[in-house]
């Protein structure tokens, strides 16, 4: 018997068991099921039928929430009633075919989680408990001094170079840049933060908090990204673009961090000590109103537990504050280095963002 016959045999032998019954076909139900029908899970009824309605069914449903998480992005948290009413005939509307796809995973129902003013919390990519108010009160000028030849030729001038082709691409379209340049910020503590967790496991030893504190940068610094898309929609170039920089710089950041973590961290560095000037020039051209302080996204109002009728200028002073965050952070790393020790040696800045 070929695997793949043999495969085919077992999946009919197993299929109903493992998957549950199946609620249209009854061709396809297991006959000695007696036990009560199970929520129809995303593999039910297997096949190569089954497989195409998964699909569609899954395409169906991320539709539905694609369409509650635009609704919920048009309007801020607590002002605008509209984008609530929107994102509730959304949730509704995906509700309903939730119920019909996977509306629970074996039996275990979706806890339902309210924001602090009692409205039903409307994203699945972060909780209530994870936001934060951020220090916006940090020393935004503070610089490393690139004393030695190290800091001057790799890192303080590699980013400065890196600018130049930044400023003539964006100019002045500061939203615009600050999405493109997010999609390049969340890429080094995701790398990072990999690199250290592989080398726990392969040496049997702790992390110092590292690992966390990286990947936390990281999806600080997506959630940056989640934020300015709201912002400033890419264009087909852009897009194109992303995809160039992304597949040399992760590559270009992954070899660099094997070789010297010291010179990783501290081009991140210098990066974040960028990304602040560039987020002042943006607030300096929202202050001329050159740029349209329209309101924040209701995103950003939840993330950074901003008030209901904050605009697009509070959330620039609270990314930026997350950037000289950062800044510090990766110069932390980056003299640990420096002296002669490894990251667990010290414990790292967990939970500040
Ligand atoms: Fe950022
Ligand atoms: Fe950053």
């Amino acid at each position: 018997m070929s695997t793949r016959a043999a495969g085919s045999v077992l999946l009919r032998q197993l299929g109903p068991r493992v998957f549950g019954p199946v609620s249209s076909s009854p061709a396809t139900m297991s006959p000695v099921s007696s036990s009560p029908p199970r929520p129809p899970l995303a593999l039910a009824g297997g096949g190569e039928r089954g497989g195409t309605a998964v699909w569609v069914r899954l395409l169906s449903t991320s539709a539905a929430e694609a369409k509650e998480e635009a609704a919920a992005s048009k309007g801020n948290a607590g002002s605008t009633a509209a984008a609530k009413a929107e994102a509730a005939e959304a949730a509704k509307e995906g509700d309903g075919k939730r119920d019909k796809v996977v509306s629970s995973y074996w039996g275990i129902a979706p806890s339902k989680l309210m924001s602090k003013d009692g409205v039903e919390w409307r994203w699945s990519c972060f909780r209530p408990w994870e936001t934060y108010k951020p220090d916006t009160s940090i020393d935004l000028t503070r610089h490393h001094e690139p004393k030695v030849l190290f800091d001057k030729i790799a890192a303080y001038w590699t980013v400065k170079l890196l600018r130049v082709p930044t400023d003539i691409f964006f100019q002045r379209r500061y939203g615009c840049r600050a999405m493109m340049l997010e999609t390049v910020a969340a890429v080094p503590g995701m790398v990072g933060g990999m690199l250290l967790h592989l080398r726990s496991l392969r040496r049997f030893e702790h992390s110092g908090g590292w690992i966390r504190a990286l990947l936390e940068e990281a999806e600080n610094e997506r959630m940056h990204l989640m934020t300015f898309m709201e912002v400033a929609k890419p264009k087909w170039y852009e897009r194109a673009l992303v995809l160039a920089v992304q597949g040399v710089f992760f590559n270009a950041y992954f070899l660099g961090y094997l070789i010297s973590p010291k010179f990783a961290h501290r081009v991140v560095g210098y990066l974040e000590e960028e990304a602040i000037h560039s987020y002042t020039e943006y607030l300096k051209d929202l202050e001329a109103g050159k740029i349209e302080n329209v309101p924040a996204p209701a995103i950003a109002i939840d993330y950074w537990q901003l008030p209901a009728d904050a605009t697009l200028k509070d959330v620039v002073i609270v990314v930026r504050s997350d950037e000289a965050h950062h800044r510090d952070v990766n110069h932390f790393a980056s003299d640990i280095h420096f002296q002669g020790m490894q990251l667990k040696e010290t414990p790292a800045p967990l939970e500040y963002h």
